[in-house]
């Protein structure tokens, strides 16, 4: 009896090692635990014997049996594990964006999306550009006390008609390239970088961008300008701004303005934000002057028009809340990613 069951056990862990499928081990199975199996031969070769020997492979052979079920169990088990399943419930993982537009972007498409259904078509000027599109033909010529309000870049080049270069201060330099090109009647807009010798702070950078429209055409006047300023604020910041305009001077405009939005966060009464005068400065305008119209080849007489230019880097400001002019020009990812 010994020798039978030492070789049954033996039969039993070769094969079961060498099961690899499901199939294998059902085989297995019937083999020794069906109702012809080799246990129950076994079994019933016990009958055959003593009561004494009974009582001793019994019990023994019973063990044997569960023992090899659970083992059976088990390698059934291993074989037949597959992937776990996706637990739908899981909280998912911070998917990483695939990049977005720079709030700059974001602020120029912004304000095309107001222009653009009025009629405006953009245009572009170069950012190194010569005395006379930034300075001179808008009537500010050398030596003119205004030119100290723009702390000028210059480039130590000049152009082929011998004007200095220098790093566009505004674009107001598209508006005699855009009338000299297009003729009236115009309306066009431009958004684009400038550059100023400015001492940095968070409200200053040497590099900044603006954005200005030139409308030109007969009978234009400054109802005109008033009813475009106001539309864009209102536009821009909600129907809850108003703006003013304040008596201001560039040269190449006569009359011109600065344009005031209500402060959004105070309705004017004075906070922190706008520094208790209830107001901000948004943008400069003002009616084309004649000078400038006659310097694009233009009859002032029969022509006239208004120019409005505002910087797009204070509104994101103050429509974001970013506190530093610098961060918009300085390519740093976690600020972009934030
Ligand atoms: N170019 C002016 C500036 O740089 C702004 C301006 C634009 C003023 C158009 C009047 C008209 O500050």
């Amino acid at each position: 009896m010994k020798d039978l069951i030492e070789k049954l056990k033996q039969d039993f862990t070769n094969r079961l090692d060498k099961a690899n499928s499901a199939s294998d081990l059902e085989t297995l199975r019937v083999d020794f635990f069906g109702r012809k199996g080799k246990l129950n031969q076994i079994f019933k070769q016990l009958t055959r014997l003593s009561v004494e020997e009974k009582q001793k492979w019994g019990p023994y052979l019973n063990q044997l049996k569960a023992r090899w079920q659970k083992a059976l169990a088990n390698k059934h088990q291993k074989l037949t594990q597959t992937a776990p399943v996706a637990d739908f419930n899981f909280p998912a993982f911070p998917v990483p964006t695939f990049g977005r537009l720079h709030p700059i972007e974001w602020m120029r498409q912004k304000t095309l999306e107001i222009f653009t259904p009025l009629g405006f078509i953009e245009v572009d000027g170069p950012h190194i550009e010569n005395d006379w599109y930034n300075f001179e033909g808008l009537n500010i010529p050398p030596g003119h006390p205004a030119r100290d309000l723009w702390d000028t870049l210059y480039v130590d080049l000049k152009d082929d008609k011998n004007s200095p270069l220098l790093l566009r201060t505004h674009t107001s330099n598209i508006q005699l390239r855009a009338l000299q090109k297009y003729k009236p009647p115009l309306k066009v807009m431009s958004f684009g970088r400038c550059f100023r010798h400015e001492v940095l702070d968070p409200r200053h950078s040497h590099t900044f961008s603006q954005f200005e429209v030139l409308v030109v055409d007969k009978n234009i006047n400054m109802s005109h300008l008033k009813w475009l300023s106001d539309y864009f604020l209102k536009q821009i910041l909600g129907e809850v701004t108003q703006s003013r305009f304040r008596p201001k001077y560039y040269p190449f405009v006569e009359p011109g303005v600065g344009v005031d939005a209500k402060c959004v966060f105070c309705a004017g009464q004075g906070c922190s934000v706008c520094s208790n005068s209830g107001w901000f400065e948004i943008a400069g305008a003002g009616m084309v002057h004649p000078q400038v119209l006659t310097n694009a080849g233009l009859d002032p007489d029969e022509y006239s028009g208004f120019a409005w230019g505002f910087g797009p880097d204070r509104m994101l400001m103050l429509m974001t809340g970013v506190d530093d002019i610098r961060q918009l020009y300085q390519g740093n990812l976690n600020f972009l990613k934030g």
